[in-house]
């Protein structure tokens, strides 16, 4: 290829771009300033090589292989690529490839021409990542719109954060209620699972508002543990963000990189938003969710009281109806037994005879039974103790037949002084130790049993405690159990409260505190 040397290299160095021209066998004729200065080489150096003698690395196979395709093809190419000058910065290049033809047509070589694209480059990267924090924002807050449950939504940002957001890995931490749980996503299930292997728990003592942004991992001041996982993964930065819920931190969102210009102003802005609108977000679903718990908890009670009624009119139809059974074959029976008795009298008087007398006695004996049994069914409506003894003495009879229709010791504590008690109030305590003690004996598989009643100057305090097998907080509710159920009601009707303390394996207390005014008595 013949050139006017000169001349073309002085048109190549008015060029601000790299600018070369090769022969057909890709080796460089004429190169201009910019060029040399980009390659770090001086024309000797240059001139009448390949471009692998003049680029390191793969970039000169790479350009002497586009060269010859340019010759090939008799075809312009252009190109972005990214190339390490002699600096050792790594830049962007649009690149031209032209083939120069000789007056037949044919190609006699290439001209190039290189331009340092970079600073667009990053602007257009810079945009990128912004308009895919922007796509973030805005797909979190839409399911901020559609979602009504806290876990989730946090676990569905993660996710937008990883699919949307340009994050390699995200996980959020929550410390509410006294509990901590985690959510991950990552860009795959391999990353997550290896993340959530070693991450462990997260202890955030940072500023309840403010997002943390670490570009550099292994130099993390907070979140070390998470930190320390993910450098191990590859990732080299992150951002915390802390979500409140009534100005308290209720957990913390950690959004990992692999690109540290991740974390740009511009996207630390946007993060800092997005954390303002999840707390937003939490603040509202707190409410909402007061507001379930608390229409569950009315329907809860409102089912519970429902049932209680059903329960206290079943038991005074068994009440009555045992009543009935008794009243037919106690005294049924023994009134028939006694008119019988006294027809037979009166005819044998008639007769003048003496035989009347022996009847008597056994007329006086049925008349004794019938007494006793018309006791027994007033006790079992009413203990007569408590009418006639007050309530001390009738817990201590509660007990005694507790011990004598079981193995159970049941050991009784009661003021030293005799205490004035209500008829209300003393009833109610009762009713309250009669079931207990019906408990233990039922469910407790117990050897003892505390009974305790003393009194301050305004409280009754009253306690039946177990030794045997307890219970799970919450007693199965497949069938109505109603008498726990209803001790609490008596204590709430008289204006206190009944507590039920158990644990598998621990025995049982039920403990009741009742407001009382000395002397009081209705
Ligand atoms: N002292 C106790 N020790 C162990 N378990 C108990 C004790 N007291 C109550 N429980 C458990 O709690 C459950 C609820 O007791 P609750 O008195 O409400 O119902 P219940 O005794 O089963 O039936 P009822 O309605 O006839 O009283 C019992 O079924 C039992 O499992
Ligand atoms: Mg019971």
């Amino acid at each position: 290829m013949r050139l006017d040397s000169e001349l073309h290299k002085a048109i190549l160095n008015n060029i601000p771009d790299q600018a070369w021209l090769k022969d057909k066998d890709s080796h460089y004729i004429l190169v201009n300033d910019a060029f040399m200065a980009a390659c770090g080489l001086r024309e000797p150096e240059i001139l009448r090589r390949s471009p692998a003698d003049v680029w390191a690395g793969d970039w000169g196979r790479q350009y002497e292989r586009t060269d010859l395709e340019v010759v090939r093809s008799g075809a312009r190419a252009r190109y972005e690529e990214i190339r390490c000058g002699h600096d050792g910065v790594l830049r962007w290049f649009d690149t031209i490839k032209t083939p120069i033809r000789d007056a037949s047509g044919a190609v006699v070589g290439t001209a190039g021409i290189s331009r340092d694209i970079t600073d667009r480059k990053r602007s257009e990267q810079a945009l990128a990542r912004l308009n895919r924090l922007y796509a973030m924002r805005s797909k979190t807050n839409q399911v901020i719109a559609q979602i009504a449950d806290a876990t989730q939504l946090l676990y569905r940002f993660c996710r937008i954060a990883v699919q949307a957001g340009g994050f390699r890995l995200a996980c959020v931490h929550r410390f509410e209620g006294g509990q901590a749980s985690r959510a991950s996503f990552a860009a795959s299930a391999a990353l997550r699972e290896r993340f959530d292997a070693s991450a462990g728990a997260l202890a955030w003592r940072g500023d309840a508002h403010r997002v943390y942004v670490c570009r550099d991992i292994a130099r993390a001041t907070r979140c070390k543990p998470q930190a320390r996982a993910a450098q191990a993964l590859g990732m080299t930065g992150f951002a915390a963000l802390p979500l409140t819920r009534g100005g308290r931190t209720v957990a913390v969102c950690l959004l990992f990189a692999k690109d540290p210009e991740l974390f740009s102003a511009d996207v630390v802005r946007l993060l800092r938003a997005l954390s303002s609108d999840l707390s937003f977000a939490l603040d509202a679903l707190g409410e909402a969710e007061m507001r379930r718990q608390a229409e569950d908890d009315l329907r809860a009670s409102r089912g519970q009281l429902r049932e209680l009624s059903a329960y206290l009119q079943s038991v005074r139809e068994e009440e009555r109806t045992r009543i009935a059974r008794e009243l037919h074959d106690e005294l049924g029976q023994s009134l028939t037994a006694l008119r019988l008795g006294l027809s037979v009298i009166e005819t044998q008087a008639a007769r003048g005879n003496d035989d009347w007398r022996r009847e008597l006695q056994g007329l006086k004996d049925i008349a004794d039974n019938t007494v006793d049994a018309v006791q027994r069914l007033a006790t079992d409506l009413r203990p007569a103790l408590l009418d006639e003894l007050g309530l001390g003495p009738a817990i201590e009879w509660l007990a005694e037949s507790l011990g004598e229709r079981s193995a159970l010791q049941c050991d009784v504590t009661l003021p030293t002084e005799p205490v004035e008690i209500g008829a209300a109030l003393s009833t109610g305590v009762f009713r309250i130790v009669q079931e207990a003690l019906t408990n233990v004996a039922r469910h407790g598989q117990a050897s003892r049993v505390a009974v305790s009643l003393h009194v301050t100057r305004r409280t009754l305090h009253l306690s039946i405690e177990d030794n045997g097998r307890g219970m799970e907080n919450a007693p199965s509710c497949g069938r109505k159990r109603l008498g726990l159920l209803g001790m609490r009601e008596r204590a709430l009707m008289l204006g206190g409260r009944l507590t039920v303390t158990s644990a598998p394996g621990a025995g049982t207390r039920v403990a009741a505190e009742l407001p009382f005014a000395a002397g009081e008595g209705d």
